[in-house]
């Protein structure tokens, strides 16, 4: 993978130090011609002048170093000395007949001391301008690029001079066991921060290292169309293609992409951009009934609430009641399935209580106030987040227990309410924690891609259960194989814990206020200055392995920019309830005829055609149309409950207002 250097080039510069500047171990200064290809952020080795001596003496010693900052200075005490020779004309300052000497002065970070042991204050050698190798060894990649089970994984271009290096992350310190996660901050627009994890995950995907076993990606989709064409090849320049053959990458767009949206709340139209007709066969619903969200509904209750009661009745909702029958106290039976169902109860629950004289505010030892703050809330998600909470069906859901090797899972909740969005957020995550801690999601290892983090896991605010959860995958994640790349404008704005946890740092272009906080004073000004200024598609990284941060280079993802997209493939209009329908049957079986289907429906109450569809939907059978058909049977729908009830009808179908 890493070239090696058959001659020494001739050197650049060589180390100074003065009792003003002294070499430290982990520090040195050098001078250079006042023309040199090295700038901040260059990579160099400084050779010892061994002078015929051996190693053993502690000669020949090389260190690698890292470029600070930077110093130009003539032999002029003080400017008044320029001042009083020109004559007070700048014009004529350039006239003098001796030109002023020159120097270039440069500070470099050690990266690397060869032998390692004894540490000692870098030696006044030669500086060279960094090789391949030198770049591998200076980082210390030569750990993980060599051996029976190579882990690097290309992350970009260190470019200098002329010179391009691939560098490598190392697998164990980016998706674990030793470390893992992934952070990458900068300003809207020229960070490139979407744009590097979709070229790293391709990177990742081609690299995972085979001992490792089997991989996958899970994208939240926060911002109108981003991740929408993963699948669909975007445009690459010749550099980009250089770049890609350099690292090692191939340039292809991700070959298996599922995609899962919730209706809008019409419960037939996917609200995501990708409708095109062509592309809209990869999106699947993402549709959850009551136990789905019940499961989660901690999610719901935000930190006013963290109410041990309601907690409990929540517990007891989703444990004894919820899928069986149930006997409300008051001479009702109930079979709750279906946020109607539990709506019923909560009514039959109130009118007994009020009933009884209103002498008992309390209902199985829970206090009605509570009783009604946890029905409000979940009423509250199932109007807030309509098209993602059903009523009318089985749910649908990612491939839990199924999910495919190298396969990127992309669920679009850009266009979600906030609170649907911690929802999903909390039951996807969760759900990978549990399947991962069990061994059978079907694959070892999962990325989990949380673009715009800061909103999911900011610094102040209240403790939401979505953050704890955050935190839980970045302090313990790294176990399971649960991996976090996350992404945000502001690190200074990011819970501390959060980002903290995250073994590869990755900046791209950064705001001057942000370089201000706290965060970034280990920092050099130059450093900071290059952050401030870096060209797009530039990253400042830093991993593990490398003891400063490193500036790399990487190339454009080579699939379709979300703009491009929407462009190339303008999203259907919404379409009437009756021809969404068709189409959605025609998705599952395109022998569908869609006056059949629409002569079928023409006088049906939309919930059964929803409710008829989703379980078609969910059987997958051969014949789409008739199976959908026998499901919406005779023109009154009911499903016989073997069930004494009290509130009638316990149908899951409801006729009522919720
Ligand atoms: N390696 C690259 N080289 C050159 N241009 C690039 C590179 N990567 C991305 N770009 C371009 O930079 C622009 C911004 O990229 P991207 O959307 O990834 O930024 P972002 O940091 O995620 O922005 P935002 O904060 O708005 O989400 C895009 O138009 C993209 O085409
Ligand atoms: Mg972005």
């Amino acid at each position: 993978m890493i070239e090696r250097r058959d001659s020494a080039p001739p050197p650049i510069g060589r180390v100074v130090a003065t009792e003003q500047k002294p070499a430290t171990p982990h520090q040195f200064h050098f001078w250079t011609a006042k023309e040199t290809s090295i700038g901040i952020g260059a990579i160099v080795t400084v050779e010892e002048d061994t002078g015929g001596g051996s190693d053993e003496q502690g000669l020949g010693r090389v260190v690698y170093g890292v470029v600070t900052d930077g110093f130009a200075y003539s032999d002029l005490v003080t400017p008044l000395h320029d001042v009083v020779g020109a004559e007070g004309d700048p014009a004529r300052a350039a006239e003098s007949p001796t030109a002023r000497q020159e120097i270039r002065l440069w500070t470099a970070a050690v990266l690397r001391q060869r032998p390692e042991e004894p540490l000692q204050p870098v030696p006044l050698g030669r500086v060279h301008v960094a090789t391949d190798a030198d770049v591998a060894q200076a980082l210390r990649m030569d750990a993980y690029l060599g051996g029976a089970e190579p882990r690097g994984i290309p992350v970009g271009l260190y470019t200098s001079g002329g010179l391009e290096a691939p560098v490598y992350l190392d697998a164990d310190f980016l998706l674990g066991p030793e470390a893992a996660h992934l952070n990458i901050s900068g300003v809207s627009g020229l960070a490139t921060k979407t744009s590097a994890v979709e070229f790293l995950l391709a990177s990742v995907f081609e690299h995972f290292p085979s001992h490792k076993g089997r991989i996958a990606a899970v994208c939240f989709n926060v911002k109108g169309p981003d991740l929408c064409f993963l699948d669909q090849a975007g445009t690459l320049d010749e550099q980009d293609l250089r770049r890609y053959d350099r690292l090692g990458v191939e340039p292809k767009a991700f070959e298996r992409v599922r995609y899962y949206a919730p209706f809008k709340s019409d419960g037939v139209n996917l609200n995501t951009l990708r409708t095109h007709p062509d592309l809209v066969r990869a999106v699947e619903p993402l549709v959850w009934g009551l136990r789905e969200v019940l499961d989660y509904a901690e999610v719901l209750l935000n930190r006013d609430d963290i109410d041990a009661k309601a907690d409990a009745f929540i517990d007891f909702l989703s444990d004894r009641v919820v899928g069986r029958e149930f006997d409300d106290g008051f001479g009702g039976t109930h079979r709750v399935v279906t946020f109607a169902d539990l709506e019923r109860l909560f009514r039959a629950i109130f009118d007994g209580l009020e009933g009884g004289g209103g002498r008992s505010d309390t209902w199985r030892t829970h206090h009605i106030a509570t009783i009604r703050k946890v029905r409000n809330r979940l009423s509250n998600i199932s109007t807030r987040a309509k098209g993602l909470v059903t009523d009318d069906g089985p749910s649908s859901d990612l491939p839990w227990g199924g999910f495919e090797d190298r396969a990127v899972y992309v669920v679009d909740v850009a266009n979600v309410d906030p609170l649907g969005q911690d929802l999903v957020f909390a039951r996807v995550v969760s759900k990978l924690r549990e399947y991962l801690e069990r061994r059978d999601l079907g694959v070892d290892a999962v990325v989990v891609f949380v673009d715009e983090l800061n909103k999911y896991a900011p610094a102040d605010g209240p403790d939401t259960y979505v953050k704890k959860m955050l935190l839980d995958i970045s302090e313990r994640g790294r176990y399971l194989g649960l991996v976090l790349f996350g992404a945000e404008q502001f690190r200074s704005q990011m819970h501390r814990r959060v980002v903290g946890n995250a073994g590869t740092i990755v900046f791209g272009r950064m705001d001057s206020d942000e370089l201000a906080t706290p965060g970034y004073q280990v920092l050099s000004p130059a450093t900071k200055i290059k952050l401030a200024t870096l060209p797009i598609g530039e990253l400042m990284v830093r991993h593990p392995h490398f003891t400063q941060p490193i500036f790399v280079r990487f190339p454009r993802p080579a699939v379709l920019r979300g703009r491009d997209g929407v462009d190339r493939f303008p999203p259907a209009a919404d379409l009437p309830f009756e021809d969404a329908v068709v189409r959605q049957l025609v998705k599952l079986d395109v022998r569908v005829r869609p006056n059949l289907v629409k002569d079928l429906i023409a006088d049906r109450r939309e919930e059964d055609v929803r409710r008829a569809l989703a379980l078609t939907r969910q059987a997958r059978p051969h014949d789409a149309f008739a199976h959908f058909k026998k499901l919406l049977g005779a023109r009154v729908s009911a499903a016989p409950m073997p069930v004494r009830e009290s509130v009638p009808p316990l149908n899951p179908i409801s006729d009522e207002p919720y």
